[in-house]
């Protein structure tokens, strides 16, 4: 992350604009969330914890969200914050340059790399649609397109893709570009072109092209295929860019992303063609690596969409070896791993375009599990009954099991190894423990993913509604302020939340929620608000504050008691005064059943 960034203040107007101007539920379906209309409200699978039924609730009215299954919640900023894993200063440069907004305040050499970032952005579309133009268009592009047609690839899919040809003279792109006037320093900087000694020359010539996006749709490279066997070689690529850092970018992910959170599984296969044909019938849950080896940025990217991933390689391929090294960065990432063979000889490609889309589903949906996996491949291919084999076994599926993140997984996948293995499951953990890890085996425990809300004190519910009715009107505030310190709530967050709102703009007409959200740095402040937020009003407020605050003050006298009469005891306080003081202080808890707490009218 770029460490000037958090230095920078951005004015409080920009924000409220650009929070006004960013309609939450556009945006939270922009990352990929099918929102489906419920009433006043929109619904979804909530994409922080696991359900099966919506609870990830989306207000229009209110542009908030809150989730009434692991009580996350926020606005549109804090949304994009937390589900794109962004700060909130980049938080908020997502969402100004999605409306085109500038931020005033970045100094001098943010902005400009901003501007250069933007740009780059800018440059990769037009590249994307210059060549995606010549595929459609251009007479030259004529052995492309009857390639493509060729290998079963319908012209919506083409589009869709927006696959593109790079024509065969070395100066096309050089030459359209630098006419539009981007420079050629900006065209190297993107990996267009390369600087040689006779000029600058495109980097593709006679290629197809695949257009490579990232999550949020915008093309960040290319990939660009061969169109015989002699051109060598098959796949060229972009290079790495200030754009395109390989370890972060997963083929057909934009597209993907929704199947993915709809089916919580990801397909990921190896090719560009493999992800694109699939699509195209039908299964659209895939992306692809594109050769590059697994990293533990794909594995946190997935993570963020699915909870499982299934891989889907070539059985026979020489890569399948080294990439079961990525595999342990997926269960380390706490994914849970399947994988899917495919017959010798076959990509996914070949296979669906063969067998057709069912037959390819029912192999997906046989996929056996990462360890599974891994133990049966070991004895089918080993002898097992040799010691050393065994040994250099269990060694490497020790390895895999430290690397599962659930523990009652990983416990049941011991159980499975030591059985099939033929050893003993203490010798396994043994194993285990001289791997690194830590735990000893803790097979009961409930799963983390599933939100348990913590039960709270008596007093402390009283507090919690005291502040959810301040939020749902917070005209009561000034009201309520003149009866207690903000201090007098127990639970910190609670407490928190009034001197926010003790704070916030008194005069007017009480606070701006809104802001007070973009202020919160704490998500459990942020879910509190979003929760009062998206609740039912109670017909009567103000008597049930009043409620509220008598009981609250019943509270705070009996702990003044309890301090009087702790303290009598500690120090040996004088008896008579110490029976004195507790008798006023029960008197007057008393008293607070008997008669309002507050002069009438002071509010109304
Ligand atoms: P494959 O050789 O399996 O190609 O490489 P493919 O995707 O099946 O393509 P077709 O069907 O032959 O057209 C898998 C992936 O590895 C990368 C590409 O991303 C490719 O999609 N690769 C492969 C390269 O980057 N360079 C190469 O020369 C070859
Ligand atoms: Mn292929």
């Amino acid at each position: 992350m770029n460490r000037t960034r958090t230095n920078i203040q951005i004015p409080r107007e920009t924000i409220d604009e650009i929070r006004h101007r960013s309609d939450i539920v556009e945006v939270i379906s922009e990352c990929g969330i099918p929102l489906r209309p419920a009433g006043r409200d929109y619904k979804a699978l909530c994409p922080f914890h696991d359900e099966k039924t919506p609870s990830f609730t989306v207000s229009v009215a209110k542009q908030i969200f809150y989730c009434f299954g692991c009580q996350t919640g926020g606005n549109v900023i804090s949304f994009v914050q937390k589900h794109e894993a962004k700060s909130f200063i980049e938080t908020l440069t997502w969402l100004a340059d999605r409306l085109n907004i500038s931020l005033p305040n970045q100094n001098a050499r943010e902005s400009a790399n901003r501007k250069r970032f933007t740009s780059l952005e800018e440059l990769n579309r037009f590249a994307a649609q210059y060549y995606h133009r010549h595929l459609l268009t251009e007479d030259s592009g004529g052995q492309a397109r009857r390639y493509l047609q060729h290998r079963g690839v319908q012209p919506k899919t083409l589009k869709l893709f927006q696959l593109g040809y790079a024509k065969s003279t070395r100066r096309n792109l050089v030459k359209a570009a630098t006419d539009e006037g981007w420079t050629i320093q900006q065209l190297v900087d993107a990996g267009l072109i390369k600087n040689e000694e006779r000029g600058p020359q495109d980097r593709f010539w006679n290629r197809l092209l695949f257009p490579i996006q990232n999550e949020r749709g915008v093309p960040v490279g290319f990939g660009g295929r061969a169109l015989s066997e002699e051109q060598q070689p098959k796949y060229l690529n972009s290079p790495e860019t200030i754009l395109y850092n390989k370890s972060n970018i997963l083929y057909n992910l934009d597209k993907a992303r929704q199947a993915i959170y709809k089916k919580r599984t990801a397909l990921l296969v190896e090719g560009y063609m493999d992800a694109l044909m699939l699509y195209q019938c039908g299964v659209e849950n895939v992306v692809a690596s594109s050769g590059t080896s697994l990293s533990e940025n794909h594995a946190t990217l997935l993570k963020r969409f699915t909870p499982e991933v299934i891989i889907v390689y070539d059985g026979d391929t020489a890569g399948f070896q080294a990439a079961q090294r990525g595999l342990h960065r997926l269960l380390a990432a706490g994914l849970r791993v399947r994988i899917a063979l495919l017959p010798n000889g076959e990509d996914p490609d070949s296979f669906a375009r063969q067998h057709g889309a069912e037959a390819f589903t029912k192999l997906t949906d046989k996929a056996i599990n990462l360890v599974e996996f891994q133990i049966q491949t070991a004895i089918q291919q080993q002898n097992i009954h040799r010691v050393d084999v065994k040994t250099q076994i269990v060694k490497e599926i020790s390895a895999t099991l430290t690397h599962i993140q659930d523990r009652m997984e990983r416990s049941e996948y011991v159980k499975y190894a030591a059985k099939e293995l033929h050893v003993n499951t203490d010798m396994l953990w043994h194993e285990l423990r001289d791997l690194g890890l830590k735990e000893a085996p803790a097979p009961y425990r409930t799963r983390a993913n599933k939100a348990s809300p913590k039960k709270l004190s008596p007093r402390a519910q009283i507090e919690a509604q005291l502040i959810e009715a301040l939020i749902q009107n917070p005209t009561l505030i000034p009201y309520i302020k003149s009866q207690f310190h903000y201090a007098d709530l127990t639970e910190p967050h609670f407490a928190k939340m009034a001197q926010l709102l003790w704070e916030a703009n008194p005069e007017n007409d009480g606070p701006d929620i809104q802001s007070l959200l973009n202020e919160c740095t704490d998500e459990k402040l942020r879910a509190l608000i979003s929760n009062a937020l998206l609740r039912k009003t109670p017909p009567n407020l103000k008597a049930r504050v009043d409620g509220c605050l008598r009981k609250l003050q019943h509270f705070i006298f009996k702990d003044m008691e309890q301090r009087v009469r702790s303290h009598a005891l500690a120090e040996g306080a004088d008896e008579l005064e110490t029976l004195k003081e507790l008798v006023k202080l029960s008197d007057q808890r008393r008293a607070l059943g008997a008669q309002p707490i507050h002069e009438p009218g002071a509010y109304e």
